[in-house]
């Protein structure tokens, strides 16, 4: 495998409208940024992808831009955007943003165009379809519910969208969208970014001649994964991209890939692969029902380890994997991934180190280095998300009450990840002097930054530990480019493995709160982590104590 710049890096992403408030208005901005950015440093990061900030309605947050070439003013101005990117590289940290092209928003110029003249140019940008009464072109799903067609304003026409109806697709079956796609990831990379985060790319390429598939649900609809099983020819649109813009700067990418093929993956991430990397998602899909969230099925620590060892095996030393435990659009990793009444500091550090230690890109998400957990909502009015305002409608369709529906989708409601970052004690746990545009998870008090600062017990200090081990250079190579090898893979809630290169090292936890034993034939050279204050051992057997997680050096 060739070697990159950015194998050895740790990865942060901000979603910036929920993470410092420079002005009071109550949503966080790029200047906000620039001020946490020697908390970023400090605590070890060298890459930073930022949700997106150009100009948008905000109809999904950002995910649907109406002019790539702006900041959006309530983040700030494009001078900001460059003061960040200037003020990063002084800390060795490089800048990533968000490219969203698989759909725009529908205010977006080539939109509005297409609605003036839906046989023009720009009409073409789009995939526009002639109204018929009473029948739709397709019977897709989009992802926030409903069809994913809907009338194309002022004319006799339905345009489609496979997310939100404000977040038209893009016609990358048209080369001047492609081109225009090029343009614009080269200019920003002219400013000095370092790559880009990848959006919902894999819905680029449509099944074409369109047409219907079986419904799945009563609505007479299918999911969009049933056209996508169907598209073929991806990899000419994304070889095409990589060659024309991230290539020729030595650019990072890493894309939001679902559902690949085993056999795609080299195309994907391996030398020369379309992308530098891409996030792996296994443990996240786990469960998911084509009936909705309401129907999905928890996750055991067992499926936990089996998720991951699966990635890691379907990868191998092809490329390299982006490893997450949250992001933007999924619940807190800490809430979800640790059984329900478990959650603690060492559980959760038990949950960062056996991810952190895995093979591959290690991202956090904000507030994960706090262990910020799952918001208690109380009401549907408090949330914001349409993904989970549809969810909620689909599980009260479903026959549940709405106790039941609102409790079913709070456990994966995007807004469990977007309320404020928690900073202090202080008023709003001191992410605006204003009136935070999302509630403040109430738990502000007790888990902040502040505090978690100056505590060298804290789950951020642990996270810090992690990240300075990841770059010891007695330990790097091993670490970065070493194999991963499960051990005592069918022992009941306990993760092990081997990260075997220069040297060799164990990772092992116990997912659990009850002690359990491990035996070691060898003993081992040093205790690298760990996260209680002591090893109980008596002649090769370890007792781990109740969500114990050790690395050692074998
Ligand atoms: C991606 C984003 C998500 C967004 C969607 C549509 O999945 O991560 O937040 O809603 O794409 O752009
Ligand atoms: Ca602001």
């Amino acid at each position: 495998m060739d070697r990159k710049w950015w194998h050895d890096k740790v990865a942060y992403q901000i979603y910036p409208k929920s993470f410092y408030d420079s002005n009071g208005d109550g949503i966080g901005d790029i200047p906000g940024i620039i001020g946490k950015l020697d908390y970023l440093a400090d605590l070890g990061i060298d890459i930073l992808w930022l949700s997106p900030c150009y100009q948008s309605p905000l109809a999904d947050q950002g995910y649907d831009i109406s002019d790539y070439y702006n900041i959006d003013p309530r983040f700030g101005t494009m001078e900001d955007m460059e003061r960040l990117i200037a003020e990063a590289k002084k800390r060795g940290i490089c800048i990533l943003m968000d490219l969203v092209v698989n759909h725009c928003s529908d205010e977006h110029e080539w939109f509005k165009r297409a609605c003036e003249d839906p046989d023009g140019k720009y009409g073409n940008y789009f995939y526009l379809r002639d109204k018929k009464e009473g029948e739709l072109p397709t019977n897709w799903r989009s992802y926030f519910g409903g069809p994913v067609w809907d009338d194309l304003p002022g004319t006799d026409k339905q345009y489609l969208h496979v997310f939100h109806k404000k977040q038209p697709d893009l016609n990358w079956e048209n080369p001047e969208v492609r081109e225009e796609v090029y343009k614009n990831i080269n200019w920003w990379l002219d400013k000095g970014l370092g790559g880009f985060r990848i959006d919902a790319i894999i819905n680029i390429k449509k099944a074409l001649p369109f047409h219907d598939y079986e419904p799945d649900r009563e609505d007479g609809l299918c999911s969009i994964h049933a056209m996508l099983r169907g598209a073929k020819g991806i990899g000419t649109f994304l070889g095409e991209m990589r060659d024309r813009t991230f290539k020729k700067y030595d650019a990072f990418s890493v894309g939001e890939v679902f559902n690949e093929k085993p056999e795609e993956i080299p195309d994907f991430i391996g030398d020369d692969g379309y992308f530098s990397s891409m996030f792996d998602f296994n443990e996240t899909i786990f469960g998911g029902s084509e009936n909705g969230w309401y129907d999905a099925t928890p996750i055991t620590p067992d499926d936990y380890k089996k998720c991951c060892f699966e990635a890691q095996a379907k990868v191998g030393d092809i490329g390299f994997l982006s490893n997450i435990i949250e992001n933007h659009d999924e619940p807190r990793g800490v809430s979800r991934y640790i059984p329900e009444g478990d959650c603690c500091t060492e559980s959760k550090k038990m949950l960062a180190a056996l991810n952190f230690m895995l093979r591959g890109l290690p991202f956090i998400y904000q507030g994960q280095e706090l262990g910020m957990e799952n918001v208690p909502f109380t009401t549907i009015d408090e949330v914001d998300d349409i993904s989970t305002h549809d969810e909620y409608r689909v599980a009260l369709e479903a026959g549940l009450s709405p106790e039941e529906a609102l409790r079913a989708v709070s456990k994966f409601s995007r807004d469990n990840a977007r309320t404020p970052m928690q900073w202090t004690d202080g008023a709003n746990a001191g992410f605006t002097t204003g009136t935070p545009w999302l509630k403040v998870n109430p738990n502000y008090p007790s888990i902040n930054a502040a505090a978690q600062v100056q505590d060298a017990d804290s789950v951020y200090s642990f996270y810090k530990k992690l990240i300075a081990l990841r770059k010891d250079p007695v330990y790097k190579e091993t670490i970065v480019y070493g194999a991963l090898e499960p051990v005592w893979e069918e022992r009941h809630n306990l993760m092990a493995y081997y990260r075997k290169g220069e040297r060799t090292l164990l990772v092992v936890g116990n997912y659990q709160k009850e002690p359990q034993e491990i035996e070691l034939q060898k003993g081992y050279k040093k205790a690298l982590l760990n996260n209680y204050k002591d090893i109980a051992q008596d002649k090769g057997i370890i007792r781990l104590q109740g969500y114990q997680v050790l690395v050692l050096e074998m």
